[in-house]
């Protein structure tokens, strides 16, 4: 039976949002194939193709790529910056450029995907993770994929570049919020084996243990190749050890 016009509706945590977020393409929700991968790796040197047939170049962000950012950010949607940064962004401000640059290969790491433009190269999504101050295995995570790149496969990628570059680098999972109408985040993370709970005002908190993960990786060529592009990048490798070396 329907509640009487007017009484308050039960709290259903679960229940926010729209049912489909615009845009939103049912022939894009199944995998193209049975463990999920919508990319294939083309080469070493991180060539890689979604199943679109997209071609990306994955390779680790350095901090000299501030204006690969700053054009990437340009082609944000503002509802996409929203649920990036869960507030308004307009634009970005001198220090949020200056901290998303400050990769230093131990606290700070992230992977970005270029793709060729006619215009020259743009970068379609990027990944990092920031160690956490409490706990040096635990690290926040983001991903961002511009919209014209969004719903090929390639934030499912970044997502388990993520999970194989945290993984060397001594973490155990991430944790971090994403908005509960972000369903293509959600559905991202919960592919990547993260558990979600409602943390109030719309937003879940989630939690991402990398070892479930990594062993599904297991037999793909990804972990080969993003280990191969760490090592080649010059960024320092940190482990666990060295974390908790340098951690406050
Ligand atoms: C969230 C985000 C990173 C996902 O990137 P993406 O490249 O679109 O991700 P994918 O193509 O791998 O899709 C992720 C999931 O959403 C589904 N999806 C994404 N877009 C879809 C669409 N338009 N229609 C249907 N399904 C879609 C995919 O099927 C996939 O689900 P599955 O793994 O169960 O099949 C991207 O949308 C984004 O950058 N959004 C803005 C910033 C943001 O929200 N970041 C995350 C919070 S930190």
């Amino acid at each position: 039976m329907s509640p009487p016009i007017g009484s308050a509706r039960p709290a259903d945590p679960w229940g926010d949002g729209p049912l489909l977020p615009r845009g939103w393409r049912p022939d894009r929700e199944e995998p193209a194939d049975g463990d999920g991968h919508r990319w294939m790796v083309v080469d070493p040197a991180g060539h890689l193709r979604l199943t679109d047939g997209t071609d990306i170049t994955l390779r680790p962000f350095l901090p000299g790529d501030g204006d690969l950012l700053v054009a990437a950010f340009a082609r944000l949607s503002k509802q996409s910056r929203y649920r990036r940064f869960l507030s308004p962004v307009p634009r970005l401000t001198d220090s949020m450029l200056a901290f998303l640059t400050a990769v230093d290969g131990l606290h700070h790491r992230a992977f970005g995907a270029l793709v060729d433009e006619p215009a020259g190269p743009i970068g379609a999504g990027v990944m990092r993770w920031v160690r956490t101050d409490a706990d040096p295995v635990v690290a926040d995570l983001a991903i961002t994929v511009i919209d014209d790149y969004q719903g090929r496969g390639l934030g499912g990628l970044l997502l388990d570049v993520a999970v194989l570059d945290g993984m060397a680098h001594g973490l155990d999972r991430f944790e971090g919020l994403v908005l509960g109408e972000n369903i293509s985040s959600r559905r991202m993370l919960a592919r990547g084996g993260a558990t979600l709970r409602p943390d109030g005002g719309g937003v879940f908190a989630y939690r991402l243990p990398l070892r479930p993960r990594i062993e599904a990786l297991q037999g793909s060529p990804l972990p080969a190749l993003v280990a191969a592009l760490a090592r080649r990048s010059g960024i320092p490798a940190g482990g666990l050890a060295a974390a908790r070396r340098v951690a406050p």
